[in-house]
């Protein structure tokens, strides 16, 4: 299971970066606006920054929603380093845009993912990525990881390669959620995969090896 980051923060990306368990980062405009940067140039820049921190898998999302643009923005992105996916909005031209990407050995990460059937479209167009969002769907009172579970389903019917990267992700039951499923990959804000780390059993578990320790050693 692969480890995404889903922020635009530098001091963010590094901090998990050195955990040693980040696989990816994906930014989204308004995580790019969050962080204050604006301007072609500019965003240009910060992708830059953020492939010079991680190994690989940096999801950078096209603004244009008509395919020539889609094309012009993604050719752009994918341009600035191998390490880049471009991140392409599930419309019908999104989807004309993610073959003709594929066709070229671009991977792109199909976003905004709300249905199965626009999962299936986008594999069958050959996404590398979609990206289902979870928290958003139970925000709306409907169940984010059954998606998951759906699109696990139908990929494993036929094979697609396409991987499943779990958006929207607001805690760190909902990242156990999709490791108990088989998401492929999750990506999250820093605080539920820090969150990961926490037991009161281990801190109880540590302290009383160190006072046991401190005792038979006086130190
Ligand atoms: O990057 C897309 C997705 O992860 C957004 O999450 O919390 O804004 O629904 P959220």
């Amino acid at each position: 299971m692969k480890f995404f980051i889903d922020t635009a923060n530098l001091e963010e990306i590094k901090e998990a970066y050195d955990l040693g368990i980040l696989d990816g980062v994906t930014t989204n405009p308004s995580l790019m606006a969050k962080e204050g940067i604006s301007g072609h140039e500019n965003v240009l820049a910060h992708y830059r920054a953020i492939c010079d921190i991680v190994d690989d898998n940096v999801s950078a999302e096209v603004i244009a929603t008509d395919y020539e643009g889609m094309i012009q923005e993604g050719e752009e992105l994918a341009a600035l380093s191998p390490k880049i996916v471009v991140k392409i909005p599930m419309i019908k031209e999104g989807l004309k845009a993610i073959k003709y990407f594929a066709a070229k050995g671009i991977r792109t990460n199909c976003t905004l993912i709300f249905s199965a059937g626009q999962a299936l479209l986008a594999a069958k167009a050959g996404a590398a990525f979609v990206s289902p969002f979870v928290g958003r769907l139970d925000d709306i009172g409907t169940d984010g990881t059954g998606l998951i579970a759906e699109i696990v389903e139908i990929y494993g019917n036929y094979g697609f390669e396409t991987e499943i990267l779990a958006a929207s992700i607001r805690s760190s039951k909902h990242i156990l959620e999709c490791a108990t499923i088989g998401a492929d990959v999750i990506t999250s804000p820093l605080k539920p995969i820090t969150s990961l780390l926490n037991h009161p059993l281990t801190d109880k578990g540590l302290a009383q090896f160190l006072a046991d320790h401190k005792k038979a050693n006086g130190k």
